[in-house]
């Protein structure tokens, strides 16, 4: 068995304690199981109220050389990379460890012929291909400082991120292919470019043989590539140097680049992959009645974008620390139709399958037979992360796809704690519906009254807060550490505040209810829209619902809905009623919404979150301005949306 792999309860329980109680002795262990350059002198220091966290300090290391190099010796010919493209009909591309690590070295050199050194930004805008990911590895292999911009953000958005970091390169490709659609990626990014006097150069991947124009400083991929070899000896980095940023976008304001860094993010990230999924390395394969062998490697695929930081921690870094076989998918779940992504699962015999609950919905929404149409037979552990998973999209994908035999892990974390934070963990510790249920190892949850109070005892219901570094949270806003302080260590002293409630069932399990900023106070009731969504949710004729208050005479606020029916429903006072007497049933009277209004969709962000701003100005009917609606992933349905207002 792996090193740090728990494999029951008691251990889960035994290394909670130890996390706890020895944090510093417990961390050294599992960082010792990596290759350093140069061994760290001081565990820990930490300062939530400065704030400053610094792990392993003194240590030495290059994430890539654990990633990549130390795999060599004993699986330089196992799959590491397994690219599945967006059309079926097109093969897919596997890359051992070995080929893996020449295609790194040699886009490092690449890089490094353009003129990047250690410590510079390389803006990456890129579709999901496996050049993608040798760029990111490049980058940390030679110690420039990666910061990835989705590839479905607009020209201003992806101008702001360059700025903000003031990137010296800009990695791009002429498209990319999703679904039946190309993105027009140079064009955008040229777009950017008018506005972003920091980059030198623009090294752009041919993908989608799109016809594009290129100008002064742009420079072809495979053209740059040609005049390397894939010789590339690793930069030694300080373990608090700075790995990549990663922007996430807060309530207000312009976007905050999160910054992580070497050490702490390689052990956390490689830490709880292993654990949260249970990957194993190799599983024993039955011959006959008592006869078995080693088999090999599992698979693993995470249907993130590696524009997101779960695709940085549990696509890239994560696996390829563990030295896992990890699967990238180009495409969308519905192309060419609503089976795709288990079509891939039994092509790739995928055994840990993680996505998101607005995925899940979608495929929920379109039945197919799994059962019939596809074997799914290899899968091991369901993930969900990104937002709370409601009751009806967890049963679905528990007794569709996992058959009532894979656990499912629901992941609560964020782009700003760098990985998995409270989750199960598949198979050994409980899983239950809508729970995250326990904190990983190290990290110490706690819930807050209003006041500020820990709430000691369970049930309890509150503000969720940690109370103690983890080695994988991210060390400041690039450029703005005021900013940084304020949102996350000013409202709690002492504390790192999230921004999500969440409450404590009688055994101890966490349940994320949702984002703080969204409760609403209806006649003095504190009244969170997830719960009332989940309620509205759980209605047969529901297929997604979003909750928003408005404000009202007597109630101070009301709820106005909007809900999403299924095909076959039509809107009627009849079936608003019933929907109203499902809240009232599962919260009670007071959560039944005023208004519902049916719609065929909801403004969502690229990372599939509802932009509940919007439909809160709808619901207020003040809809003259309605801010930046450029990053939605659907910005024509909120014409609808108000059109056709209560
Ligand atoms: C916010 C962070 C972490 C990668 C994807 C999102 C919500 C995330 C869960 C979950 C309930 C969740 C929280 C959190 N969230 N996972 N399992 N259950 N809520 O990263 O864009 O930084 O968003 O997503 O509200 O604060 P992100």
């Amino acid at each position: 068995m792996h090193r740090f792999q728990i494999n029951s309860y008691p251990a889960y329980q035994k290394a909670y304690k130890r996390s706890i109680e020895e944090p510093e002795a417990f961390w050294d262990e599992i960082a010792s199981s990596f290759v350093w350059r140069k061994k760290w002198t001081k565990t820990l220091e930490w300062d939530f109220t400065k704030p400053e966290v610094k792990w392993f300090q003194g240590g030495q290391l290059n994430i890539t050389e654990n990633c990549l190099d130390r795999h060599l010796e004993k699986r330089a010919n196992q799959t590491a990379l397994i690219f599945e493209p967006n059309n079926p009909n097109d093969a897919a591309q596997y890359f051992t460890y070995k080929a893996l690590h020449s295609k790194v070295c040699q886009f490092a050199n690449v890089l490094k012929a353009n003129n990047v050194k250690k410590g510079d930004r390389v803006c990456i805008y890129m579709p999901m291909v496996p050049e993608l990911t040798f760029a990111v590895l490049a980058c940390a292999r030679i110690g420039a400082v990666h910061s990835v911009v989705f590839a479905g953000f607009s020209a201003a958005a992806l101008s702001a991120r360059i700025n903000d970091a003031a990137c010296k390169v800009l990695l791009t490709a002429d498209g990319g292919f999703r679904g039946d659609k190309i993105t027009p990626l140079k064009s955008i990014a040229d777009d950017a470019l008018k506005t972003c006097p920091s980059i030198e150069k623009t090294i752009v991947l041919n993908r989608t043989n799109s016809e594009v124009i290129m100008q002064a400083n742009q420079v072809w991929w495979h053209e740059e590539l040609s005049k390397v070899d894939d010789n590339c000896p690793v930069e030694i980095m300080d373990a608090e140097d700075m790995l990549f940023i990663l922007y996430t976008s807060g309530s207000t304001g312009k976007p905050k680049g999160m910054v992580h860094t070497c050490g702490g993010y390689m052990v956390y990230t490689a830490y709880t992959f292993r654990n949260v999924f249970q990957y194993r390395s190799s599983r024993a394969v039955t011959l006959g009645r008592e006869a078995t062998r080693a088999g090999g490697p599992d698979v693993y695929w995470c249907t993130a974008d590696i524009g997101w930081i779960t695709g940085h921690s549990y696509i890239v870094y994560g696996p390829l620390a563990n030295g896992a076989t990890t699967v990238m998918f180009e495409g969308v779940p519905s192309y060419p139709d609503y089976g795709r992504f288990w079509e891939i699962c039994e092509k790739h015999k995928v055994n840990q399958f993680y996505t998101a609950p607005t995925a899940i919905r979608a495929l929920a929404k379109h039945p197919i037979n799994l059962a019939e149409n596809y074997n799914l037979k290899h899968l091991k552990t369901l993930g969900t992360v990104g937002e709370p998973i409601n009751d009806e999209a967890w049963n679905w994908y528990n007794d569709y796809v996992g058959k009532g035999k894979c656990p499912i892990v629901d992941t609560w974390w964020q782009t700003e704690t760098g990985g998995i934070m409270i989750s199960s963990l598949a198979g050994v510790t409980r899983s239950k519906a809508t729970y995250a249920t326990l904190p990983l190892p190290g990290i110490q949850p706690v819930l807050l009254d209003e006041n500020g109070e820990e709430i000691v005892g369970n049930p309890a219901q509150g503000i969720l807060a940690i109370k103690f570094p983890w080695p994988s949270i991210a060390r400041t806003i690039y450029g703005n550490h005021e900013r940084y302080k304020n949102v996350y260590f000013s409202a709690y002293k002492g504390k790192y505040f999230p921004g999500d409630g969440a409450l404590r069932d009688e055994v101890g399990d966490y349940r994320i209810t949702g984002r703080v900023d969204d409760v609403i106070i209806v006649s003095g009731h504190n009244l969170g829209t997830a719960p009332i969504e989940n309620a509205i949710n759980e209605h047969e004729a529901v297929v997604e619902s979003a909750v928003v208050g408005f404000p009202h005479d007597i109630k101070g606020n009301a709820l106005y809905a909007y809900v999403i029916l299924y095909d076959g429903y039509t809107a009627s006072d009849e079936l608003l009623q019933s929907i109203r007497q499902k809240v009232a049933d599962t919260i009670g009277p007071i959560a039944k919404p005023d208004k519902i209004q049916f719609t065929q969709g909801l403004p969502k962000t690229r990372s599939g979150k509802i932009m509940r701003r919007i439909l809160r100005k709808i619901a207020h009917n003040d809809t003259t301005n309605l801010g930046d609606t450029s990053t939605l992933l659907n910005p024509e349905v909120v014409q609808s949306i108000i059109d056709d207002a209560i």
